[in-house]
């Protein structure tokens, strides 16, 4: 089964995608992770898509599109995958639809999970993550047991970059023009599966298992 993950940032993409690797034995392919991955690592990628990513622009097209094209071959997503962050906007979903044909595969759903913008500032300016095992709490919703300390590895937690209001703003922004007319262009290929994306993080994984089928 090949999913895409849609949803405006601190939509809750991550979070879900966590519980579906469990429940559905398939990879979370997330684009941010790896570009954050490639900064982590110094490389001339890593480097090139900070500069974007801290504007709260998108990365050029070429660059996200090479990174899941080798990475959607690799052994792992043989049984299937989830995409996390990609496509995100109607040019990479284009591509994307091409490189899957090529490959004899086809996307089968489009989980769309939808939460209002006054949510979603709450939820990433809250945020903090792992280090070391990349596991993501919240300040106030779901927070750690020791302040700043990962309960699953005792890694330190720390804040993205691009969780600032000033940044949030333009990824709200850059959302809203370039990402949501993929619900379109999939509601246009009958694979659209909204979600409900307020609630108990239990209460919306049951929702997406649910519209799963
Ligand atoms: P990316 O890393 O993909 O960020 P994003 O799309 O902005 O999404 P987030 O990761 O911020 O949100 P999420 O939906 O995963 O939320 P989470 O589960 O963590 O991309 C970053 C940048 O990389 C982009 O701006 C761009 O520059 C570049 N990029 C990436 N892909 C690209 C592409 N394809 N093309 C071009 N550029 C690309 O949850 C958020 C918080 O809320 C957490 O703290 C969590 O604990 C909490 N939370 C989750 N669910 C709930 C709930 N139900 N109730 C309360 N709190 C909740
Ligand atoms: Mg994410
Ligand atoms: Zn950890």
């Amino acid at each position: 089964m090949n999913i895409v993950l849609l949803g405006p940032p601190g939509a809750g993409k991550g979070t879900q995608a966590k519980r579906m690797i469990q429940q559905y034995g398939i990879p979370q392919i997330s684009t941010g992770d790896m570009l954050r991955a490639a900064l982590k690592a110094g490389t001339e990628l890593g480097l090139e898509a900070k500069k974007f990513m801290d504007k709260g622009a998108l990365v050029p097209d070429t660059v996200v599109v090479g990174l899941v094209k080798e990475r959607i071959q690799q052994a792992d997503c043989a049984k299937g995958y989830m995409l996390d962050g990609f496509p995100r906007n109607v040019s990479q979903a284009k591509t994307l639809d091409g490189m899957l044909k090529d490959l004899g595969q086809k996307i089968d759903h489009v989980v769309s999970i939808e939460v209002p913008d006054a949510e979603l500032v709450k939820r990433l300016t809250g945020r903090r993550t792992c280090r070391d095992c990349g596991a993501g709490y919240h300040v106030m919703f779901d927070p750690p047991k020791k302040d700043g300390v990962c309960d699953k590895c005792q890694g330190q937690l720390y804040q993205r970059d691009d969780d600032n209001e000033a940044t949030v703003s333009s990824r709200l922004k850059v959302y809203n023009d370039q990402t949501k007319p993929l619900i379109d262009y999939y509601q246009g290929q009958s694979k659209i599966r909204g979600v409900h994306g307020v609630g108990d993080m239990a209460e919306i994984f049951a929702r997406i298992v649910k519209v799963l089928g």
